[in-house]
C-alpha cells in the first residue's frame, strides 16, 4: 500500500491572495506550556484578486481560544476553525480588524517548527510554513505586511526579549513579569517572523553604513558562549561592508541581530533584523573550530545578511520562486567569500560540492527544476538544486552578459522591485533589458532539470591551420521530463600549444545553445589543446577527445586555476575508473608526474596543492561510473591509488609537511594560514594513507600536541580508515577532552560514523546508546546517522542493514521531527545507479516506509518520489 499522496501545489494555479493584511500586532505572552498569542490582523479585500470572498486562514496544530470581527465576538456560526484552517465564509466587504488568540505550547513543540524551546530559549522558524504553527494568518510569502510584536515574559527565565525591527518600548509589569514591543517598519511575508525570549550572554558593536548612519550590532548565545562570537561579528561587518561596495546595498534598520540556537533544523535564518541561527555557525575559536569551520561561519553570516536584500527587501511571490532569493543569495556569498579568500579556490570547492551535492541529485529520482513546478512539501525542496545550482544560473547569466550589464541588471532589479513579491520572470527582465538581449532560451535552465552532457571534440587541420571543435549537448531525462531541449550553456574556452604555452586566441566564450554546433579557429598553426569550460563556466558534466597528454599539458600550464585543478582530477579519475573497470595494469605516472610538478611548484599557493592532492572522492566516482555502481570496488580503487601516491611521492610529501609543520605562530584562521594548513594536512593524509608506522607516529603525535583544532581533527582523520590503537586512543582522547561541547562532540560522532569497516554499523549503534548522543538534537543526529550515511561503503553494506538502518530511523524520527527524518532519506538520491543486489536492497527498505502507518508529509512525499 502506498502512503496517502500529499495534495500537489501547482505553479499553474497560483492566484493572487483574496485577502490582503496590512498590519499585524502581535501580543505574545511566554510561557513553556501555555503560550498565550493575540494577533490583530488589518485586513482589507484585495483589488486584484477575482473570485470568492471568503477569509480562509492557514494553521497548523492551532488551537483557537478566542476571535472577534471589528471588536466583536464572532458568531461561531459565522466562521470553521480546525487545528489546519480558520474559515469565515462570509466575511464584510471592505476592511476588516481579526482579533484571534491562540494557545501554544513551545516546550513540546519537536518540530523545531513555530514557537519552540531550545534548552529553555524561546526562538522561532517560520520558514517556510511556521507561521501558521503561532497564528492563523494567509501564511503566504506574497502577503506582506507591517508587524508589531509585543512580547511578555517571566523576567528571571527571560530577561532578553527580541522581535523583528527595531525597540520601541520594554519596561516591567508586576508578579516578576516584563515585556518589550518591536516595530519593523519594511513589510514582510510571515516566513520572516522571529521572536526570541531567554537568558542569553551577547557580545556587542557597531557598523558605520556607507550613507553615515550607525547601526548597532548584537550577537546572542547561550551563557558561557559569548567569547566564541568574534569572528561571526568580524564576518557580519565585512559582509555590511561588501554588499555596499559590490552591490551598492546598505543596511536598512537601526539595529542587527543574530542568535545561536542550539536545536535548529536548518544552518540559519534570515529572519528580517533578528536572524537566527544554529550554533554551529556561529561558535568559533581555534581550540574548537577547524578552518573549514571558520569558512562556513564566515560564508553563512554573510548568506543570511544578503539576504536582507535579496529575499527580504524583495521577496518571492510563491515558493516555486525560491530559487529567486536562495540561488541568488548563495552566488552573492559565494562572491563574498572569493573576494576575502581565493577566487579560484573558492571555485574549486563551490565545484566539488555542487557535483558532490547536486549532480548527484539532479541524476537521481529526486531531480527537479530549480523552479519546480508542482511540491507536496515545501521543506523538502531547500535542495543543492534551489541552492546550488540556482547560484550556478545567476554565474552564467554574469558570463553571458558581462560583469557590467549583470551589475546593471542587479540594480534595476533592486529599484524597480524593492518592496515587492518577485518571480524569476520578473529578475530576468531586468537583465535583458540591462543587456538588450533575448534570455528565453538561457530561462529554460529553471524549468528544465538534470545535468547537461557536453561532448566536445577537437580536430586540428595542419594543411588548413584551422582547429574545429564539433559540439553535441545531451541531457538525460528526469523525473516528468521525458525528453529534453538544448540548453543555453555558455564555455569559457583557450588554447595552449603543446609545450603550453597560450595560444594567441585569447579566452574566448561559446555559447553552445543547439543539440550540436561546431566552432572554427583560424590561423592555428600548430596542434592546439584544448582547455574548455573555463572556471566551470557551466554546470555541466564534460567529455572530450584529449589525449593523456593534453590533459598532463593543462595540468602543468593551464593558466586557468580551476581546469588545471580538473586536469590533475580528470588524470586521477582515468585512473580510478579504469582500476574499478578491473584494468590492473594501467599506470598512475602521468598524475604522479602532474603532482610532482605542483608540489615542486614554489609559486602556487598552498591551499591549491592541497587541494590536487585530494583524490575524487567515493561519491565523485560513482557519479562518473554511473551505472551498476559498486561501492567496494570504489573502495577498494580509491585506496589503491592512494596507496601508490604515498609510496610514490613520499619524499615531496614529508618535505610539504615538514615546511608547514615548521612554520607554527599563534592561530590564525585567514585563508592564508589555512592554505598552509590544509597542504600539511593533506600531506600528512596521503603519507599515513597505506598505515605506515612512521606516518601513523606522526598522525599521532600531531593529534596530541595540537594547539587547534584544524590539525587535531586532520590528525584524527589520518588516522581513521585504519583499525588501530592510536585511532581508538585519539577518539578517547578527544572525548575526555571535550565532552561538554556539543559541537566538538558532533566531530567526534561524525568521524567514528566514517570508519571504512563492517564495524561502524555497530559502532554507531552503540554510540546512539551514548550520553552525548541525542535523537531530539539535529545537530548529533546529522554528525552521527548523516554521516554515517555518507560512508560509501559501510552505509551501502551488501547485505542491506545499513539502508534499514537509515530507514527505521528516520521513520522513527517522523513524529518528533519530520523535517530532520525527509532530510535523512536524502541518501537514497542515488540509490538507482548501485548493483542490481544493492538497488534492490535500497527499493526494500524503501517500501518498507512507503507502508509505515501515519508518516509526514515530508516523509510520504521523499519516499513517494524515491520510489516512483
Ligand atoms: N532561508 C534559510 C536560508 O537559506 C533556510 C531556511 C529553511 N528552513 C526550512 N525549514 N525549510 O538561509
Ligand atoms: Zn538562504
Amino acid at each position: 500500500m502506498r502512503p496517502e499522496e500529499p495534495i500537489a501545489i501547482r505553479l499553474e494555479d497560483y492566484r493572487p491572495p483574496d485577502w490582503l493584511v496590512d498590519t499585524v500586532h502581535l501580543d505574545i505572552d511566554l510561557h513553556p506550556t501555555e503560550a498565550r498569542v493575540i494577533a490583530t490582523l488589518k485586513m482589507r479585500p484585495n483589488p486584484d484578486a477575482d473570485g470568492a470572498r471568503a477569509i480562509v486562514l492557514d494553521g497548523d496544530e492551532l488551537k483557537l481560544s478566542r476571535i472577534t470581527l471589528d471588536g466583536k465576538t464572532l458568531d461561531p456560526r459565522a466562521y470553521v476553525a480546525t487545528p489546519e484552517r480558520l474559515t469565515i465564509p462570509r466575511p464584510p466587504s471592505g476592511p476588516i480588524t481579526l482579533e484571534i488568540e491562540t494557545l501554544l505550547n513551545p516546550s513540546t513543540n519537536t518540530q523545531l517548527m513555530g514557537l519552540y524551546q531550545s534548552n529553555g530559549i524561546y526562538c522561532t522558524q517560520c520558514e517556510a510554513e511556521g507561521f501558521r504553527r503561532i497564528t492563523y494568518f494567509p501564511d503566504r510569502p506574497d502577503v506582506m505586511a507591517v508587524y508589531t510584536t509585543r512580547i511578555e515574559a517571566d523576567k528571571a527565565a527571560a530577561p532578553i526579549l527580541l522581535a523583528n525591527g527595531n525597540m520601541t518600548e520594554s519596561g516591567d509589569i508586576d508578579n516578576g513579569r516584563h515585556f518589550a514591543v518591536w516595530h519593523d517598519p519594511f513589510p514582510k511575508p510571515s516566513y520572516l517572523f522571529a521572536m526570541v525570549g531567554g537568558d542569553l550572554a551577547f557580545i556587542e558593536d557597531t557598523f558605520r553604513t556607507m550613507s553615515g548612519r550607525d547601526v548597532a550590532l548584537k550577537i546572542y548565545v547561550e551563557h558561557g558562549k559569548a567569547h566564541l562570537c568574534d569572528y561571526a561579528m568580524d564576518s557580519l561587518k565585512r559582509s555590511m561592508r561588501w554588499d555596499e561596495e559590490v552591490f551598492g546595498r546598505e543596511y536598512d534598520l537601526d539595529i542587527f541581530m543574530i542568535v545561536a540556537v542550539a536545536d535548529f533544523n536548518m544552518g540559519a535564518m534570515e529572519n528580517k533584523g533578528l536572524n537566527i541561527f544554529n550554533d554551529k555557525y556561529v561558535l568559533a575559536s581555534p581550540e574548537t573550530a577547524t578552518d573549514a569551520d571558520y569558512a562556513s561561519i564566515e560564508a553563512i553570516v554573510a548568506h543570511e545578511y544578503f539576504h536582507n536584500w535579496t529575499g527580504n527587501r524583495i521577496t518571492c511571490r510563491d515558493w516555486f520562486q525560491l530559487c529567486l532569493k536562495e540561488g541568488l543569495t548563495v552566488f552573492r556569498d559565494q562572491e563574498f567569500s572569493a573576494d576575502q579568500r581565493s577566487a579560484a579556490l573558492e571555485r574549486i570547492g563551490d565545484v566539488r560540492n555542487l557535483r558532490a551535492i547536486q549532480f548527484t541529485e539532479d541524476s537521481g529520482p529526486l531531480a527537479h527544476p530549480v523552479r519546480p513546478s508542482m511540491y507536496r512539501e515545501i521543506n523538502n525542496f531547500y535542495t543543492p538544486t534551489i541552492y546550488e545550482k540556482g547560484a550556478e544560473i545567476i554565474r552564467m547569466l554574469r558570463v553571458m552578459i558581462g560583469r557590467e550589464d549583470f551589475r546593471r541588471g542587479m540594480d534595476l532589479y533592486f529599484d524597480r522591485h524593492d518592496g515587492d513579491a518577485a518571480t524569476i520572470e520578473q529578475f530576468i527582465a531586468c537583465f535583458a533589458e540591462a543587456s538588450k538581449r533575448d534570455l528565453t532560451h538561457f530561462s529554460q535552465w529553471y524549468s528544465q532539470a538534470g545535468t547537461p552532457h557536453v561532448a566536445a571534440e577537437g580536430q586540428w587541420n595542419a594543411e588548413a591551420k584551422t582547429y574545429r571543435l564539433d559540439l553535441v549537448q545531451n541531457t538525460l531525462p528526469t523525473p516528468g521530463q521525458p525528453s529534453k531541449e538544448p540548453q543555453v550553456i555558455p564555455l569559457a574556452v583557450a588554447l595552449f600549444d603543446e609545450q603550453g604555452r597560450a595560444m594567441k586566441t585569447d579566452e574566448h566564450l561559446i555559447v553552445l545553445d543547439r543539440a550540436s554546433q561546431s566552432v572554427e579557429f583560424r590561423n592555428i598553426k600548430s596542434r592546439p589543446v584544448l582547455s574548455i569550460n573555463r572556471e566551470f563556466s557551466a554546470p555541466i558534466v564534460l567529455r572530450t577527445n584529449a589525449t593523456e597528454e593534453d590533459t598532463q599539458v593543462l595540468a602543468a600550464h593551464d593558466t586557468d586555476s580551476f581546469n588545471r585543478w580538473q586536469a590533475i582530477q580528470t588524470l586521477a579519475m582515468k585512473w580510478l575508473v579504469a582500476h574499478v573497470r578491473g584494468a590492473e595494469a594501467n599506470t598512475a605516472a602521468p598524475l604522479l608526474d602532474a603532482l610532482k610538478n605542483v608540489l615542486a611548484d614554489r609559486k602556487l599557493a598552498p591551499a591549491f596543492v592541497a587541494q590536487a592532492l585530494a583524490m575524487p572522492t567515493e561519491g565523485d566516482i560513482a557519479g562518473e561510473i554511473a551505472k551498476n555502481v559498486d561501492p567496494d570496488a570504489i573502495f577498494r580503487a580509491r585506496k589503491a591509488l592512494r596507496g601508490t601516491l604515498s609510496e610514490e611521492l613520499r619524499a615531496s610529501l614529508q618535505a610539504a609537511y615538514d615546511t608547514y609543520a615548521a612554520s607554527r605562530g599563534p592561530f590564525n584562521p585567514d585563508a592564508k594560514s589555512a592554505g598552509e594548513r590544509a597542504l600539511k594536512n593533506a600531506a600528512l593524509d596521503l603519507l599515513a594513507a597505506n598505515g605506515d608506522a612512521k606516518a601513523i607516529a606522526l598522525a599521532a603525535r600531531q593529534f596530541a600536541d595540537a594547539d587547534n583544532m584544524t590539525d587535531r581533527m586532520a590528525a584524527l582523520a589520518a588516522l581513521m580508515p585504519h583499525d588501530i590503537p592510536e585511532r581508538e586512543q585519539a577518539f578517547k582522547a578527544l572525548y575526555d577532552r571535550f565532552e561538554n561541547d556539543p559541537l566538538v562532540i558532533d566531530k567526534w560522532l561524525t568521524m567514528q560514523a566514517m570508519v571504512p569497516e563492517a564495524a561502524t554499523f555497530d559502532r554507531i549503534k552503540a554510540l546512539t546508546e551514548h550520553k552525548a548522543f541525542s535523537f531530539k538534537n539535529p545537530n548529533r543526529v546529522r554528525a552521527l546517522i548523516g554521516a554515517f550515511a555518507g560512508n560509501p561503503s559501510q552505509f551501502n553494506r551488501p547485505d542491506g542493514a545499513g539502508y534499514r538502518y537509515l530507514t527505521e530511523t528516520a521513520v522513527a524520527i517522523d513524529p518528533q521531527n519530520p523535517q530532520l527524518a525527509a532530510r535523512l532519506m536524502g541518501a537514497f538520491k542515488t540509490w538507482r545507479r548501485l548493483e542490481p543486489g544493492r538497488a534492490a536492497a535500497a527499493e526494500a527498505a524503501l517500501k518498507a516506509v512507503a507502508k509505515a502507518p501515519n508518516l509526514s508529509r515530508d516523509l510520504a512525499d521523499i519516499v513517494g518520489r524515491a520510489l516512483a
